[in-house]
C-alpha cells in the first residue's frame, strides 16, 4: 500500500508506534525524509534555515506555498503538513480559512499547521468543519517571540502548567488531528500525552510524546547554534565545508575539471 498518509492515519497512531516527523523544504531532502518518515513538516523555520532571518515572525504566505510545493513533488507517501505563517491566520477565523484553503489548493499538502491554543480553538474548529485537517502547536510557540522577549522552556515550574494543558486540550477538543508539544518539560509532556485523545508530536517534550519532530538541518549539523533538545545525528556542515574546500582548491590548480568530466570529441578534428 503505497497511498500517502492521511491525517486520519496519523490520529488513529495515539498510543501507538511513535511517530517519525522530519521537516524539509525541498524536493531532495523531502525525497529522503519521505523513505523514512510518516510526516514532513514544512516548518516556518524554513524563514531562518533557508533565508538567514532571525525569527519566524518575517516569514509569507507565498514563501510557504513555493516550499510546500516542492515538497510534495519530492514525497509520496509522507503526511506533508505546512506551517500558517505568523500575521495569515491570527485576525479571523476567515482569515485563516482563506489562507489554509490557499495552501491545501496550491501545494495538494493534506494538512496545515498553526501556533497557540485556547486563543486558537475557535480557528482550528472553523477550519476542520470545513475540510482543512489541522495539526496544533503549544508550548514554546515561536511566533510570539516579540510579546514572550526570549525562547524559554516551557512548564519547568509545575505552577506554570494549568494554562498549558489548557491550551493542549482546547486544541484537541477543537478537532485538531494532532498537537506539537515544543520545548516543554518532561512530566508535563507526559501528563498532555497522557489526558488528550490526539498524538502528541514533541520537540523538546521527551520521548513520552507520541511522536518526534526536529527541524532536519539541525539534526544534520548544519545549523550554527540549535537548542539543548536538538541531537545531532550527523555533522554535515565540517563535510561540505571540506568539500567546498577541495572544490576550490582544485579549479585554481586545474585539477577539476578532469579527463572524466568533460566531453571528448567524436572524431579527431
Ligand atoms: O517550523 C518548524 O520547524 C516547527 C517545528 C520546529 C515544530 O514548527
Ligand atoms: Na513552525
Amino acid at each position: 500500500d503505497d497511498r500517502r498518509l492521511t491525517a486520519p492515519d496519523i490520529l488513529a497512531r495515539k498510543g501507538g508506534v511513535p511517530i517519525a516527523m522530519l521537516t524539509s523544504y525541498h524536493a531532495h531532502t523531502a525525497r529522503l525524509a519521505d523513505q523514512h518518515c510518516d510526516s514532513i513538516l514544512v516548518g516556518d523555520s524554513l524563514g531562518m534555515v533557508m533565508h538567514g532571518l532571525e525569527t519566524t515572525v518575517p516569514v509569507t504566505l507565498d514563501m510557504m506555498i513555493l516550499q510546500g510545493l516542492a515538497v510534495m513533488r519530492g514525497s509520496k507517501r509522507a503526511l506533508v503538513v505546512v506551517d500558517m505563517p505568523f500575521g495569515s491566520y491570527e485576525a479571523s477565523k476567515e482569515q485563516a480559512f482563506h489562507a489554509a484553503a490557499r495552501i491545501l489548493k496550491e501545494t495538494g499538502c493534506g494538512a496545515i499547521k498553526l501556533e497557540g491554543g485556547v486563543r486558537m480553538a475557535e480557528t482550528i474548529r472553523f477550519l476542520v468543519e470545513r475540510g482543512i485537517p489541522v495539526m496544533g502547536h503549544v508550548g514554546l510557540t515561536p511566533q510570539s517571540i516579540n510579546t514572550l522577549g526570549s525562547f524559554r522552556a516551557q512548564g519547568r515550574d509545575p505552577a506554570d502548567w494549568a494554562p498549558i494543558e489548557a491550551d493542549a486540550r482546547a486544541v484537541a477538543e477543537a478537532g485538531a488531528f494532532s498537537v506539537v508539544l515544543e520545548a516543554i518539560a518532561e512530566p508535563l509532556a507526559a501528563k498532555i500525552t497522557k489526558d488528550v485523545p490526539i498524538p502528541t508530536i514533541g520537540i523538546g517534550a521527551s520521548a513520552t510524546c507520541d511522536g518526534q519532530v526536529l527541524v532536519l538541518e539541525d539534526m544534520l549539523g548544519l545549523s550554527p547554534r540549535v537548542p539543548k533538545f536538538v541531537k545531532r545525528y550527523a555533522d554535515l556542515g565540517p563535510s561540505i565545508e571540506r568539500a567546498v574546500a577541495a572544490y576550490a582548491e582544485e579549479v585554481r590548480s586545474r585539477t577539476f575539471p578532469g579527463p572524466e568530466n568533460v566531453y571528448p570529441v567524436k572524431k579527431a578534428p
